[in-house]
């Protein structure tokens, strides 16, 4: 590891506090200068790392940068994170761990960058990622799953997530079938699960679960602003999205471990915001308004139709109605 991340990953474990110049040097063993030099270099991408005589060095508690070091002292699982490549600038956090994927990167490996500049979202759409204002992360799963059970991952994910910015934030969070996270009547969030399937075996052979928070956006553009929110706005708090970032991998791992028993199902219920609301069904580019009744045992949307007929689906863009 460059001496610049060592000395960032002890001031980091240690942000808000002040720690000696020897002290760093004795932990990451290099001199005082070369501590100097670091801390400098580390001021130059922008950190803000106080120093007063006697005082040592402090990195700001407003310091948001992502970095390795910043996420790991808040991390507490065994592997999803263990592996973070952290990017300035991507195209897509997705794409990247696509690529990763397919050249055998383990479980849990992720991928997060500071801004992307082809975010996208599902149907086809762009997902809105400008520099240092949300999380886009990507983490690649290779759990042993049926093809039956991959399709829970993303609904999984959602419970995750929801409950991490909930923790983080202490924002009430609801989950708009199947991959939006709302507070209120706004978006906080997206999730977009890629997948591959071992065709010979017939089961999963990696997912891709992309997550993208809106985090600090303090307003969004004209065409989303009547849909999009941040937990800036929401919450009125400054979190970290390196806190953020840990704790959707804390929660998604422990969610995970229980996808094949399926008991995340009824969180997943307690935080629709759809199920018993009347809502508009596009599929194939027909909309239709219907009633939501519930979400089944395989994560499908169940609704009753006016015509009485019910119905499972298993994919559409969905709109609450306004009564
Ligand atoms: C949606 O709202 O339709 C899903 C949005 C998913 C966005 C995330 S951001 C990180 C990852 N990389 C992408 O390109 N997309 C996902």
């Amino acid at each position: 590891m460059p001496l610049k991340d060592k000395v960032l990953a002890v001031l980091e474990e240690n942000k808000g506090k002040s720690v000696s110049g020897s002290e760093i040097a004795e932990s990451v063993g290099m001199t005082r200068s070369a501590v100097w030099k670091a801390v400098n270099r580390l001021r130059e991408d922008g950190y803000v790392i106080c120093a007063g005589t006697n005082k040592g060095y402090c990195l700001s508690e407003e310091s948001d940068f992502l970095s390795e070091q910043s996420i790991i002292p808040h991390l507490h699982t065994k592997e999803l994170g263990r592996k973070i490549d952290v990017f300035k600038t991507i195209d897509s956090t997705n794409n990247f761990a696509k690529s990763l994927a397919q050249l055998g990167a383990p479980n849990g490996t992720t991928v997060i960058s500071e801004i992307q500049t082809q975010g996208k979202g599902r149907s086809g759409k762009s997902f809105y990622s400008p520099f240092g204002m949300g999380l886009y992360m990507s983490v690649v799963l290779r759990p042993e799953l049926s093809v039956e059970h991959s399709l829970l991952i993303t609904s999984c994910a959602a419970v995750a997530v929801a409950e991490a910015i909930e923790n983080v934030a202490g924002l009430n969070c609801k989950i708009k079938w199947v991959n939006d996270i709302y507070s209120g009547r706004k978006k906080l969030c997206g999730i977009l699960t890629e997948a591959s399937i071992n065709v010979e075996q017939g089961g999963l052979e990696y997912a891709i679960v992309g997550i993208g928070v809106n985090v600090r956006n303090p307003s969004f553009p004209k065409d989303i602003a009547d849909i999009a929110t941040s937990v800036k706005i929401e919450s009125g708090k400054d979190i970290s999205r390196s806190r953020l970032a840990a704790e959707i991998l804390n929660c998604l791992e422990k969610r995970m471990d229980t996808i094949t028993d399926k008991s995340f199902l009824s969180e997943y219920r307690s935080r629709s915001n759809v199920i018993g609301k009347r809502i508009s069904v596009t599929q194939n580019d027909i909309t239709e308004d219907m009633d939501c009744t519930g979400i089944d045992e395989a994560g499908r949307l169940l609704v009753r139709l006016d015509s009485g007929e019910e119905k499972a689906l298993t994919s559409g863009t969905i709109r609450l109605v306004e009564e």
